[in-house]
C-alpha cells in the first residue's frame, strides 16, 4: 500500500449507485442498498489503514422520503440489521460513530439503535465516522438560523457576534474542520443537498463507479487525486506571477 502525500484529514463521500448496480444485475434495487453496506465497510477499512481521521458519509437525505414507501422501509430495515451487525466490530477498530441529520423521523428501534452505538463507541479515537441520516444541507442551515435567532431573542446573543465560526459550530458537523476531498460515485455531478456550507472549499472528486463496486483502489485512485490538487483558497499558491 502506497500512501499518497499530502491525504485529506476530513472525507466527505455521496455513496451513490446503489439502485441502479442492483437493476443492472436485474435484482431489485435493495439488494444494491445491501451491497452498498459492505462498500462502506471497505472504505472505513480503507481510511483506518491510512489514519484518516474524519469520514463523513450521506446515507439517506432529507429528499430521500419521496422514493417508494417499500424502499424507504427496507432501508431503514437494512440501517438497523448493519447497525446491529456492525458496531461491535467498529468499536474494536477504535471507530466512533455519530449519527448527523434529524432523527426525530425515525422509528423508536431505529433511533435507540443510533444512540447506542453513539454511545458505545464514544471514546474511540481512531476515526470518526459521521453518517448523514435524514440529512439535508438546507434543512440545516435553515435549523442553525433558527436557533440563533432564539438566542438574539433571549438576549443571550446580539446579532453582531453571529460570524462565520459561530454560525459554522451551529451546524450538524459543529466546530469539525470542513471537508478536504469529497468523493461521489454513481456518476452523478451534484452535491444533492449535502453539506453546502461545509463543502465552500473542498476539492471536489467524482466517479462513474457505482458504489456497491467502489473498491480499495477506487478510494485510493481518489487520494491520488487530492495529492495532485493544489489548494489556493484565494491566494496565489505556486502560482507564479511577473
Ligand atoms: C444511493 O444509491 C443510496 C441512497 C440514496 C439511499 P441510490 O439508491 O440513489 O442509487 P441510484 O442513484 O438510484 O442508482
Ligand atoms: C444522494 O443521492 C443521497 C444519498 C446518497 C444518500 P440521491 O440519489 O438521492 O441524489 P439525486 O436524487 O440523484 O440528486
Ligand atoms: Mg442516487
Amino acid at each position: 500500500m502506497s500512501t499518497p502525500d499530502p491525504l485529506p484529514h476530513h472525507i466527505a463521500i455521496i455513496m451513490d449507485g446503489n439502485g441502479r448496480w442492483a437493476l443492472r444485475q436485474g435484482r431489485p434495487r435493495t439488494d444494491g442498498h445491501e451491497a452498498g453496506s459492505d462498500a462502506l465497510k471497505r472504505t472505513i477499512e480503507s481510511a483506518l489503514r491510512h489514519g484518516i481521521p474524519l469520514l463523513t458519509v450521506y446515507a439517506f437525505s432529507s429528499e430521500n422520503w419521496r422514493r417508494p414507501r417499500s424502499e424507504v422501509r427496507k432501508l431503514l430495515e437494512l440501517f438497523l440489521r448493519a447497525l446491529n451487525r456492525e458496531v461491535r466490530e467498529l468499536n474494536e477498530n477504535g471507530v466512533r460513530i455519530r449519527f448527523v441529520g434529524n432523527r426525530s423521523a425515525f422509528n423508536p428501534a431505529l433511533r435507540d439503535g443510533m444512540l447506542r452505538a453513539e454511545k458505545q463507541t464514544a471514546d474511540n479515537q481512531a476515526l470518526l465516522l459521521n453518517v448523514a441520516v435524514n440529512y439535508g444541507g438546507h434543512d440545516d442551515i435553515a435549523r442553525a438560523a433558527r436557533h440563533l435567532a432564539a438566542a438574539v431573542e433571549r438576549g443571550e446573543l446580539s446579532s453582531s457576534q453571529i460570524d462565520i465560526e459561530r454560525f459554522g459550530a451551529e451546524l450538524a458537523l459543529g466546530k469539525l474542520p470542513a471537508p478536504d476531498l469529497f468523493i461521489r460515485t454513481g456518476g452523478e455531478r451534484r452535491l444533492s443537498n449535502f453539506l453546502p456550507w461545509e463543502l465552500a472549499y473542498t476539492e471536489l472528486y467524482f466517479t462513474d463507479v457505482l458504489w456497491p463496486d467502489f473498491g480499495v483502489e477506487h478510494f485510493e485512485a481518489a487520494l491520488a487525486d487530492f495529492a495532485n490538487r493544489e489548494r489556493r483558497f484565494g491566494g496565489l499558491g505556486q502560482v507564479r506571477h511577473a
